[in-house]
């Protein structure tokens, strides 16, 4: 190799390396105070509520939420394995799945302070990017649209994570937007999507409550005229659960807003960071003529908690962390790597984080780009193999059962379509409907005959 070469690939070669970084995301980490270690299966934790919480241990139940131990453990490990990230995105429900009268606006405010402590105490000197879950307000899930005390609490509480126009925005709805690490052409945008949730009774008969989709717009539009790229993170996700079919989580008319708002500006988002679920999942934006646009990341929570939602079954997971690694100039997401505690070894054996997967090795894809993204749909799509990989994923190594048809169908289609309508065209598309609406029309006919008989 002559000189020059030398010269030039040894410049390419530090190029790629320094255009490299990576940012942990951390969710709903649900801290149950009240877990403890009894031989008493209903006396374990609240959070079981009648349930019995049968193999308890020092780092949890999967019937019950995270122990203050389990949380401690989760952190330290972050420390352990990537001890210096970029920046941290931590998107929310700090509290347990107890009833509203079991916590209170004041125990509430201290949970969420009692993790921002322990993530300050371990990460020091990292700037945190954090939103709100629906856990994290009293009552559950009805965050306002508007000021309130728990909005400007939590603002006290992260004020070194907020520059002063964020604090504004904050304490009026929630939500903020910053120059991502203080870096020209780059944005993180923080959502208060909590305010969509169906269950938020204060917001649905709003248009735009607390004006965010006026202001995302807004923010969007100035991103793209000042050539920035852009990050969202937000708690609860547009579209629908994976795990139990039709069941979606924002109400239509804002689900439907949000993806206007996506579909206007992918041009300048780089990747949506969300939780809620628990579950390891994505959920793909494509445009009128089927291209992908737009990827979301949702990444598995810490708490283990097995969900109540009726008819979902093996509802659990393993705790799981995860890093972002992504170009630090144009944002494009480069690889997912996720980390996991197996629980039940953990209260059995011993306490070992260990790599769960690397996205691109898994999945055999160059980044973790939306067309990517896409291409890794594809493949779950297609071949059974890579369905049941993504599938053991999905509960974090928990639920290792097959994936079959059914199965595949509510999974594939929750990811390909987060729109309500195409999300139904995709479940009779993939054959999953029409066994149910043939079932309807049969029962239907066998009233109808019946009710000719005796009427
Ligand atoms: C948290 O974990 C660290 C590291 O393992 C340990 O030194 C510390 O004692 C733990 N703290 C609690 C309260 O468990
Ligand atoms: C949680 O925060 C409350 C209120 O600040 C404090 O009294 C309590 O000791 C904290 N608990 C832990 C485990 O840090
Ligand atoms: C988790 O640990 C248990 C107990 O050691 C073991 O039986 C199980 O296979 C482990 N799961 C995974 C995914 O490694
Ligand atoms: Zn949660
Ligand atoms: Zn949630």
């Amino acid at each position: 190799m002559s000189p020059a070469r030398l010269l030039l690939s040894c410049l390419l070669f530090k190029e790629a390396f320094s255009l490299s970084g990576s940012f942990w995301h951390i969710t709903d980490l649900h801290w149950d105070p009240t877990y403890k270690l009894t031989d008493k299966p209903d006396l374990v934790c609240a959070s079981s509520g009648t349930r019995p919480a049968s193999n308890p241990g020092k780092f949890g139940d999967y019937m019950c939420d995270s122990p203050w131990h389990l949380i401690n453990s989760s952190m330290y490990a972050m420390q352990k394995i990537l001890p210096d990230p970029d920046f941290i995105v931590w998107t929310g429900d700090d509290t347990p799945h107890v009833p509203n009268e079991d916590l209170g606006e004041e125990a509430v405010v201290n949970i969420i302070g009692n993790l921002t402590h322990l993530i300050t105490e371990v990460f020091p000197d990292t700037k945190v990017y954090s939103a709100l879950g629906n856990h994290d307000y009293h009552p559950k899930s009805q965050l306002p649209g508007a000021p309130n005390s728990i909005y400007d609490q939590v603002a006290v509480m992260w004020q070194n994570w907020l520059n002063p126009e964020s604090r504004e925005t904050f304490e009026k709805g929630g939500y903020y937007t910053e120059k991502l690490l203080n870096r020209a052409g780059l944005r993180m945008l923080v959502l208060n999507t909590n305010l969509y949730y169906d269950q938020n009774k204060v917001t649905q008969n709003m248009d735009d409550p607390a004006g965010q989709f006026s202001w995302l717009d807004q923010i969007l539009t100035e991103a793209a005229n000042n050539k920035e790229k852009v990050y969202i993170i937000g708690h609860v996700p547009p579209g629908f659960f994976e795990k139990k079919r039709n069941k979606p989580w924002f109400s239509q008319k804002f689900n439907k807003r949000y993806l206007d708002l996506i579909e206007k500006h992918h041009s300048v988002i780089m990747g949506q960071f969300f939780g809620h679920h628990h579950t390891d999942t994505f959920r793909m934006f494509y445009n009128t003529k089927g291209s992908p646009i737009s990827a979301m990341f949702l990444s598995p929570g810490v708490t283990p908690w097995e969900t109540t939602l009726p008819g979902v079954v093996h509802g659990a997971n393993n705790p799981g962390i995860r890093i972002f690694e992504y170009d630090t100039e144009t944002l494009l997401v480069k690889d997912v790597v996720t980390y996991y505690l197996n629980l039940t070894h953990a209260n059995a054996v011993m306490e070992r984080w260990e790599k769960e997967y690397r996205l691109t090795e898994s999945f055999r894809v160059p980044d973790a780009s939306s067309a990517s993204m896409h291409q890794v749909l594809e493949r779950i799509s297609a071949d059974p193999c890579y369905l049941q990989k993504y599938y053991d994923f999905n509960s974090v190594s928990y639920d290792l059962k097959d994936c079959d048809s059914v199965c595949r169908a509510d999974h594939v289609c929750a990811a390909r379509e987060v729109d309500f309508e195409s999300y139904e065209h995709c479940l009779e598309k993939e054959g999953a409907v029409s066994v149910h609406r043939g079932l309807l029309l049969l029962v239907s006919s066998v009233i109808v005959s019946l009710m000719s008989v005796y009427w």
